[in-house]
This record gives C-alpha cells, sequence and structure tokens, in this order.
C-alpha cells in the first residue's frame, strides 16, 4: 500500500525528513490522490499576525473527495464490502455495501438533494442515527460541495437548534427515531421542536428506521424514499477547492457556547487516509471496525473517510457494547471476523466491570490490532484490553487527537512502535508536538511536562471556527503566538514518549466526550429556582471523569427541595442531552470566590475528588465559610 510506513527503521527516517521539509514530505503523499488540478504550492500559512489563522494546504488543486473514494478505487474494489452495517437487534439482518453499491446510492441522494435546492457551500445538518443512510448522506453532501454538519443524536432539540441556527442550514436530515438498545429515540419529533427555532430550514428530510408515529409538516417534509425514487445514478462530482469546506463539526470549549470546527477538503483528505493506514496498518482485505459514533469526529475520520479513502473495509454498528448482553462487541468481532478493532477507553472499564467470561466465550483469534481513542487509558483497562482481548499479541494503537487535528496525531503505529500502557507513545511524521511551560518557552529534552502545542500546521488541521475567526485565533493561536494550544498537558517520558495528562482547561471529558463546564453551567442556571452554579470534573470509575455540580437555588419549599436533583437534570437534558447530566449535585448556600467574583474551581475540584485536606490558599476567598460548608455537605465517598 501507497504510503505505508513499515518498520521501526522507517518511521524515524521518515519523522526526520517530514520536520526537515514539510512540503516534500506532504506533497509526495498526496500525490497518491486524485486531483483535477494539481496544487501550485503545498503550504502557505501563519499562526499569528493579521487574520490568523491562514492556513493553505495544497494551494489552488481542484479535486473531489468523493471522487477519490469511488471513482479512484472503482476498478479495484467495485465488488468489494466498502461498508458492513450491524444493526442494533442481532436478529434484523446486517447490510453488506460493496464500493459499487455505496457509489450509486451516494450519486442518487445527492441528486436528490440538488432536486431540493441544495448548492455548493450549503449547510446541512445530519441528525440521524447509526444506519448506512448516514455514511450516504454525508458523502453526497461531499459529492456536491455542500457542507455537512452532523450533530450527535443524543443531542437535544435545543442543541440541535443551536447548531443549526449557527450553521445557518438549509436542510436538516433526519430519520423518524433510532434504536440503541432496548430504546427507541424519537428522532423526528427531537428535531420538530428543533426546526420550529430554525428560520433557515427550508426542508426536513427524514428516513423511514423505526416506523414510530410521527408528524408531517406538508411543504417542509420529504421522506428519504421518495425524494429519491425518481433520481438516476448519474453524477458528477462538483469541482472543490482544496481549501474549500467540507464539514463542520461542532465541539465545546471553557466557554461559550459550543464552536463550530472547520475542516477544508485536500488537506483533511490526505491526513484522513495517511494516518488511518499507517496507525492501523491496514492491509488490502482487513476488516475494520471502529465503534465510535459518526456525530464525533472519530466517526467522521475512521469510519466513514480515513477507511473508504483507503479502499477498506468499514463496519458499521448501531447499538449499545451492553445489549442484549455484554458480549455484544465480541459477537461482532467473531462475526465479521474483524482484524482491526478501535475503540473508546469508557467502554472498556465499562466491559471490564461485566466480568471476563463475555470475551472469553468468543473467537477473537481475528483481531491484529486494538485502539483506543478519545481519553486517557489506565493501566488496568489497558491490561485487561491487552492480555484478555488481544491475548498478548495484538498491539494497541493508544491515539491522541482532537476533533480539531482532523485525524490521529500522537499514537504508535501498529506493531511498530514499542507500547507502554497509558501513553500514546510518539507523533506520527507530519505532526510536531512541543511542550510550553506557562511563559511559553519550549522544554526542551525528555523527563519534562508542560503543555501541549504544535509548532508547525499538518493537512489536517482546523482552518477556522465558523462564522467566527476571532474566536478560533483567540481560543488555540492566541495565548502562545506562533503555536496552536491544544488545551491538553502532556509529559515527555526519558524515552520521548508522551504521556497526555488531561485538559488544562475548564473542559471535562466524560466517557471520552468533551463537556465544556460554562456550557452546563447556562444549562443549570435555566432553572427557574437556581441562582448560580458552578461544574466541575471528579474522577469517575467508567467514565473517566463524571459531572459534579455545585448549585444555589433561591429558598425552597420542603418538597422542592425534594425535587431540585432531578429537576435541574431535566433541565440539563432538555438543554444540552443526557450525556452531559450531572452525576452528583449538591445544593449550596455559597460559592467560593475570589474577592473580584471569580469562582475558584481549583477548590471545588478538590473537594469533588474527596481531597479536602490540601485546599492550598484560601486567603483570597470572599467567604472562607463557605468552604467549610460545602466540605460538610461534599458528595463524596468517604
Ligand atoms: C480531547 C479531544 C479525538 C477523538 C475523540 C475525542 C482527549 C483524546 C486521547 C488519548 C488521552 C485523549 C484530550 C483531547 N483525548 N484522545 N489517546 N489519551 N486523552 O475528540 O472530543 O475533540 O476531544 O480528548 O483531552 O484534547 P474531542
Amino acid at each position: 500500500m501507497e504510503n505505508k510506513i513499515t518498520s521501526l527503521a522507517e518511521y524515524f527516517q521518515k519523522y526526520k525528513e517530514s520536520v526537515a521539509d514539510p512540503d516534500n514530505f506532504w506533497g509526495k503523499i498526496a500525490e497518491s490522490h486524485y486531483w483535477r488540478k494539481k496544487w501550485d504550492q503545498i503550504l502557505d500559512y501563519k499562526f499569528d499576525g493579521d487574520g490568523a489563522p491562514d492556513v493553505n494546504w495544497f494551494v489552488n488543486g481542484k479535486l473531489n473527495i468523493t471522487e477519490n473514494i469511488f471513482e479512484r478505487n472503482m476498478f479495484m474494489r467495485k465488488d468489494q464490502v466498502a461498508i458492513i452495517w450491524e444493526p442494533n437487534d442481532p436478529k434484523e439482518p446486517e447490510i453488506k455495501l460493496t464500493y459499487g453499491e455505496l457509489f450509486e446510492k451516494v450519486k442518487q441522494f445527492a441528486n436528490g438533494l440538488k432536486k431540493i435546492g441544495v448548492e455548493k457551500g450549503d449547510r446541512v445538518a445530519l441528525y440521524l442515527p447509526m444506519v448506512p443512510e448516514l455514511a450516504i448522506a454525508m458523502l453526497a453532501c461531499a459529492r456536491i460541495g455542500a457542507i455537512h454538519s452532523i450533530v450527535f443524536a443524543g443531542f437535544s432539540a435545543t442543541a440541535l437548534a443551536d447548531r443549526i441556527n449557527d450553521a445557518e442550514a438549509k436542510v436538516v436530515i433526519t430519520s423518524d427515531g433510532g434504536f440503541r438498545g432496548t430504546k427507541s429515540i424519537p428522532l423526528k419529533s427531537i428535531a420538530d421542536e428543533a426546526v420550529e427555532k430554525c428560520p433557515s430550514i427550508k426542508t426536513q428530510v427524514v428516513l423511514k428506521r423505526t416506523e414510530e408515529e410521527i408528524k408531517w409538516v406538508d411543504g417542509r417534509d420529504i421522506w428519504w424514499h421518495d425524494l429519491i425514487a425518481d433520481m438516476d445514478y448519474e453524477n458528477q462530482a462538483e469541482t472543490m477547492d482544496a481549501e474549500d469546506v467540507l464539514f463542520i463539526l461542532y465541539t465545546s470549549g471553557s466557554t461559550g457556547k459550543p464552536k463550530g470546527v472547520v475542516h477544508t477538503t485536500a488537506g483533511y483528505m490526505v491526513y484522513a487516509e495517511y494516518t488511518f493506514k499507517n496507525v492501523f496498518q491496514y492491509s488490502d482485505g482487513d476488516v475494520y471496525w471502529c465503534t465510535a459514533d459518526i456525530g464525533w469526529v472519530t466517526g467522521h475520520s475512521y469510519i466513514v473517510y480515513g477507511p473508504l479513502l483507503t479502499g477498506a473495509t468499514s463496519v458499521m454498528f448501531e447499538g449499545v457494547p451492553t445489549w442484549p448482553d455484554a458480549g455484544r462487541f465480541w459477537e461482532i468481532v467473531d462475526k465479521y471476523k474483524i482484524n482491526q478493532f478501535y475503540t473508546a477507553p469508557t467502554a472498556i472499564r465499562a466491559l471490564v466491570a461485566q466480568g471476563d467470561e463475555w470475551v472469553t466465550k468468543h473467537d477473537l483469534s481475528s483481531l491484529k490490532v486494538l485502539g483506543t481513542v478519545g481519553e486517557p487509558i489506565n493501566e488496568e483497562a489497558w491490561r485487561w484490553y491487552h492480555d484478555l482481548v488481544g491475548k498478548g499479541r495484538c498491539p494497541i494503537v493508544d491515539t491522541w487527537w482532537q476533533t480539531e487535528t482532523g485525524g490521529i496525531m500522537i499514537t504508535p503505529l501498529a506493531g511498530i512502535t514499542p507500547t507502554k500502557p497509558s501513553l500514546a507513545t510518539l507523533p506520527l511524521p507530519g505532526v510536531q508536538p512541543v511542550l510550553l511551560d506557562h511563559e511559553g518557552k519550549e522544554l526542551k529534552g525528555n523527563s519534562v511536562e508542560g503543555i501541549l502545542c504544535m509548532k508547525h500546521p499538518w493537512p489536517g488541521m482546523l482552518r477556522t471556527t465558523w462564522g467566527d475567526h476571532q474566536r478560533c485565533y483567540q481560543t488555540y493561536f492566541a495565548s502562545f503566538p506562533g503555536y496552536y494550544l491544544t488545551g491538553d498537558g502532556a509529559k515527555r517520558d526519558e524515552e520521548g514518549y508522551y504521556r497526555i495528562i488531561g485538559r488544562i482547561d475548564d473542559v471535562i471529558n466524560v466517557s471520552g466526550h468533551r463537556i465544556g463546564t460554562a456550557e452546563v453551567e447556562d444549562a443549570i442556571n435555566q432553572h427557574p429556582k437556581v441562582v448560580e452554579s458552578a461544574v466541575v470534573g471528579y474522577p469517575h470509575e467508567i467514565k473517566g471523569a463524571g459531572i459534579y455540580a455545585y448549585v444555589i437555588c433561591e429558598d425552597m419549599t420542603d418538597a422542592e427541595l425534594d425535587n431540585i436533583e432531578a429537576e435541574i437534570k431535566a433541565t440539563v437534558n432538555k438543554f444540552i442531552g443526557p450525556i452531559a447530566k450531572p452525576d452528583k449535585i449538591q445544593i449550596v448556600s455559597g460559592l467560593p470566590k475570589t474577592r473580584s467574583g471569580k469562582i475558584m474551581r481549583r477548590i471545588l475540584r478538590k473537594i469533588g475528588e474527596g481531597d479536602a485536606t490540601n485546599l492550598g490558599d484560601t486567603s483570597t476567598l470572599l467567604d472562607p465559610g463557605v468552604v467549610e460548608e460545602i466540605i460538610d455537605g461534599a458528595k463524596v465517598e468517604v
């Protein structure tokens, strides 16, 4: 396979080359893609100064990413399976789509989108369960140059409306509902509620999945099957500029509303394919499975774009790891003879708790590579994954990256880079991480700890935040001029291996999902009885981090007090979705604030961790007494 590194010596050689001459390094990789017009220049960028960041890869190149998935692979792979879809209910039949079949469906739906007036540059919001049509819809958007904005189907109507409005999407694509385990989620009715607040939406396309009864708005709603009924399979891909926007994906930060991370066509494409084949060491004929939801960046890059660009067979799973039983993952591995398996530490920890027999009763001998993503993996979970799932023979790739990076950045190459539990190990060739101290000075050498930044662009990086370029600069480039700030702290050990420590900002990583504390506070504050709140993360055995909310309320009757926790949770559910629901809520009479009114989260974090002995300096607090009260009422196991 082209551009695949196959030995440690080659890795070090390529790494050196990529730093010495990044343009040449990336130019060679991009040669293997199909371009309508070659680029004039590999990279033109600035991280600082007027208009920054301004990052342009493959300048003036023209292409379409779907031509690189379909036309480029068609000769070899027309009859090879591209997507295997495993339904929520194991009794329902699976679906296998070859590259040829998937291509027809993408072109047909692309024509459908055109028919309802979607044009190049328009935004299309996708609010769908994990069904093949989600991949079809995103590729159809890319085919015609429309920008997809996928909203995870676990988000609430308010969260969906916020995202649709920010992107001013013209069309939303949803389904009557979605199955997850024993639950059926009424997606259409949630989308209906959202769309009432979305003046930009002209059409709502509805896929039939659960046969749930739904409401219908004539003139706005159209069934997916009706839309494609008389569409043919002829569709010429739109010519896209290398820097035309491919998609927007919303993610949380430490302040304000979620921001729309913008990825563009050529750089993202080159990076998704390069990282996929190298990290997982994918070989022709392998069956690869990433358990993520396409609503997150992992699904974008490593269920759809990376694997399909590579010409891989990619498994897509609609359900949950614990239904009908805790052996579901391993049953699927056996069923499709999965070779590369990629999941999240939170899923592994949840399965560890269910007992080993769910794993041992399935034949997992097809597995060659195991991967993790989304949060640090603790050593115990790593060992279980390595010893029990991988039988000690499968390398684990602990892949560190972010929505903003577009693809994997720091990771072992499977079977090539020697691994150590809980370490993401080394940067991929083309990636230049640095650790900075608080003054922004680069920490040289090994055995150092600091703020993880990048000192050179890579093709998959974000270009802006939708509708607010200044916010992109402020968030990622202003703190340390000339560097991209990841928001994570990291250690470089004595060998030069990276260990990711976690977020250094007010972002909580709950089950590998990024939740901004400010966002949760805003949601809690919507409850009429709430005066103020402060949210922090605390260590949680399964989720990695749980959400701990300290809340000040108005005077309440006993009956109101009895219900307040449940009501606050319901409020968060309504404004964000179940993933942001606080695990612990403590009603307090005050919050530890400095004289200037800033909440001292450090203290709240310590209390939430159950470590109130060492709170540091509290002398600057406005009312030190409040700390005692909070400690006394803290919801921690002692
Ligand atoms: C944040 C990014 C990238 C896809 C999933 C999450 C944390 C991610 C690791 C890892 C330790 C990790 C970081 C990062 N993170 N991978 N292997 N080890 N931490 O994407 O929602 O954009 O979150 O997830 O804190 O900044 P995301």
